[in-house]
């Protein structure tokens, strides 16, 4: 059950250190298809029809090109990833090449964990709350039932976590969740749901917000397995609820599409829509020849993927240690969507 490998943490080191003149993404992800078995109602995904999907030749052109613009992490989503059936060759060249990592809603999970597990550095199981709640969210009953028994037969097997999305339905169950975390004996990371335009606005009321994130920093704070770093709570609480803004720096996370195309300049602003083709461009030309500045005081979002890199400093030794040293740093896949 590998974490890090020190090839992988030279690529973080590398990248981390970038001086602003220069930018590279540091994490990929990318949605291997549209298609879902669940229907959540926050999620714009399941409801658009896939294109022609990349086949393995294509996956691994598509990771030629990441790594060759210097991505060290690369994060597998959908739609439900685990509905492709070439999943396991698709996570093997992964796995070759990058820290990997994957999130599924764990309905097939029991069922194909030991085929994949060998290929995959962390796993992020979606769960929304405790029974009823997360399958009215999910929209198919036994949805709840089906990821528990993922996450039972799968933390025996490979490093995990819970991906948990705060929505306006689950906000009273960030207790319940951390303590079925403790329960199940792993770890859980949280992400607050963006309202999608083609989706139900399933966004938590601010204000109402303010106390579950400040319930989930004291929890962090007092050694629960919660994956998000503290800095993530504060920046919430002091841009959302204040005046201080944290800088995004959605060029350190680049999104791929299932077709291969690139989102930009983030998985939110433009809907998740993609343009070129990974392969078909210079991505570290196309990176640095794009006006990020616009979007670092953006403060719209709050994914993990895009916010944890934006807030590492290297003038924090606490930061450093839990993300480098403790190779903390898969909650950065954890939290694509
Ligand atoms: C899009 S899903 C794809 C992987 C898999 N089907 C699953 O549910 O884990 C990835 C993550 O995005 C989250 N998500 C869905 N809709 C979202 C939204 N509107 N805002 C933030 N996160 C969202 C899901 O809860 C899930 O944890
Ligand atoms: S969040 Fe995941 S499980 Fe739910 S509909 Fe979207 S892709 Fe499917
Ligand atoms: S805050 Fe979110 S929406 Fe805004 S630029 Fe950053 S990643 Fe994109």
């Amino acid at each position: 059950m590998a974490l890090i490998r020190p090839v992988v943490a030279r690529g973080i080191l590398r990248t981390m250190k970038m001086s602003s003149g220069s930018r590279m993404p540091l994490i990929a992800g990318h949605k291997l298809l549209y298609e879902c078995n669940l229907r959540c109602k926050m999620c714009p995904f399941w409801r658009r029809e896939d294109e022609k999907l990349l086949d393995i030749d294509e996956e691994v052109k598509m990771m030629e090109s990441l790594k060759r613009a210097g991505v060290s992490f690369l994060g597998f989503e959908g739609g439900e990833p685990l509905l492709r059936n070439d999943i396991g060759e698709i996570l093997n060249e992964s796995f070759r090449r990058f820290h990997t990592s994957m999130v599924t809603n764990g309905w097939l999970l029991k069922q194909k964990i030991r085929s994949i597990s060998d290929d995959l550095n962390y796993l992020f199981v979606s769960l929304d709350g405790i029974g009823d709640v997360h399958d009215r969210l999910r929209g198919v009953q036994g949805s709840f039932r089906k990821a528990v028994e993922g996450i039972e037969t799968a933390r025996d097997y490979v490093h995990m976590a819970i991906s948990s999305t705060i929505t306006k339905e689950n906000m009273d169950q960030a207790t319940d969740l951390v303590n079925l975390s403790v329960k199940l004996g792993v770890s859980i990371n949280f992400q607050i749901a963006y309202d999608y335009s083609t989706a139900d606005p399933m966004s938590p009321e601010r204000n109402k917000l303010r106390d579950t994130i400040a319930l989930l920093r004291d929890y962090k704070i007092r050694g629960y397995p919660v994956l998000n770093s503290k800095e993530y709570f504060d920046a919430l609480l002091n841009s959302w609820y204040g005046t201080e803004k944290w800088i995004c720096k959605p060029w350190l996370t680049v999104n791929i599409d299932p077709s291969g195309r690139i989102v930009q300049p983030c998985y939110v602003l433009n809907e998740y829509e993609g343009t070129e083709k990974v392969w078909e461009v210079d991505l570290r030309k196309m990176w640095n020849s794009y006006n990020w500045e616009p979007y670092e005081s953006c403060n719209k979002c709050a994914l993990a993927c895009y916010l944890e890199p934006s807030l590492f400093s290297w003038k924090n030794p606490s930061m450093v240690k839990e993300r480098i040293i403790d190779s903390m740093v898969s909650y950065i896949t954890g939290g694509l969507s």
